[in-house]
């Protein structure tokens, strides 16, 4: 099924950029972006928690059409967490999408498939968008088994939730190894695991889901690299770190469109 998906390019920033830092990043941002990137792409900023309600100052006050996102939430409303943030509180900042189950996180902070499950089922019950990340590990692509593990992340993300709520999905296949590596996924090795990732949402609702469903590429992601990653079949964005930084760099990742 052919269905016209809106490309979604997100830049995660990771744990850069103070709130003055984020100021100047995303006025810089807004005054590159044309209102044909705008017409033809969406774009979010995935800054530090510190810097959101300085963010959605900016953006409400000038009108700017960038989204604002997180990088991570608790899956509960409230309660004697230490150190965490509600997907509650986020909505209230008018954050809209939420990047969960980075490998990062997994990695770093011991997240598990249970966890980002309830994570996803917290921010969709709060109208916002998950953005779910699955991904191999560079000695998992070597054994041959990149599709199995990704699937396996994926199914076990997606327990639970509703037909209804896919149409406000979006999936990132972020390769472990391509993060902040410098080292790309080839465009057949993307191509294959988002077209895998695909299918596999046709099988767990139905052909509509799938179609409708945008899968993002992150990992090592550049302005020279994005036209040909953005040209692929299953690829409808971009999910991209140290580059977002820059808002020069990441307003050429979003003009993609324009190279070649
Ligand atoms: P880099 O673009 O720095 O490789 O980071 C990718 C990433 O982890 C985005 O979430």
């Amino acid at each position: 099924m052919s269905v016209e998906r809106r490309p979604l390019i997100s830049g995660n920033w990771k744990m850069h950029h103070n709130h003055f830092e984020a100021i100047r990043t995303i006025q810089r941002l807004a005054y590159n972006l044309s209102s044909a990137d705008h017409d033809a792409v969406d774009v979010s900023v995935h800054p530090p928690f510190t810097d959101l309600r300085s963010i959605q100052t900016v953006l409400e006050a000038d009108d700017i059409p960038i989204a604002l996102g997180a990088q991570h939430c608790h899956w509960e409303e409230s309660g004697s967490f230490t150190g965490e943030v509600s997907p509650t509180m986020l909505a209230k900042l008018n954050v809209s999408l939420v990047i969960v189950g980075h490998s990062e996180r997994r990695q770093n902070f011991g997240e598990s498939d249970e966890d980002v499950n309830r994570k996803v089922q917290a921010v969709l019950a709060q109208g916002m968008t998950p953005i779910v990340c699955v991904g191999e590990t560079l000695e998992e692509r070597e054994a041959g088994s990149t599709l199995d593990r990704v699937a396996d992340q994926l199914s076990r993300s997606l327990t639970g939730v509703n037909r209804s709520q896919a149409s406000s999905l979006v999936v990132a296949y972020e390769p472990i190894w391509a993060i902040g590596t410098g080292r790309t996924a080839t465009p057949e090795d993307a191509q294959e695991v988002c077209s895998a990732i695909r299918r596999q949402v046709g099988e767990f609702w139905d052909a509509e889901a799938a179609g409708g469903l945008r899968i993002q590429y992150g990992g090592s992601v550049k302005p020279v690299s994005a036209p040909d990653l953005m040209r692929l079949q299953d690829v409808d964005g971009l999910l991209v770190g140290g580059a977002s930084l820059d808002p020069d760099e990441f307003a050429r990742i979003v003009a993609y469109r324009l190279v070649g």
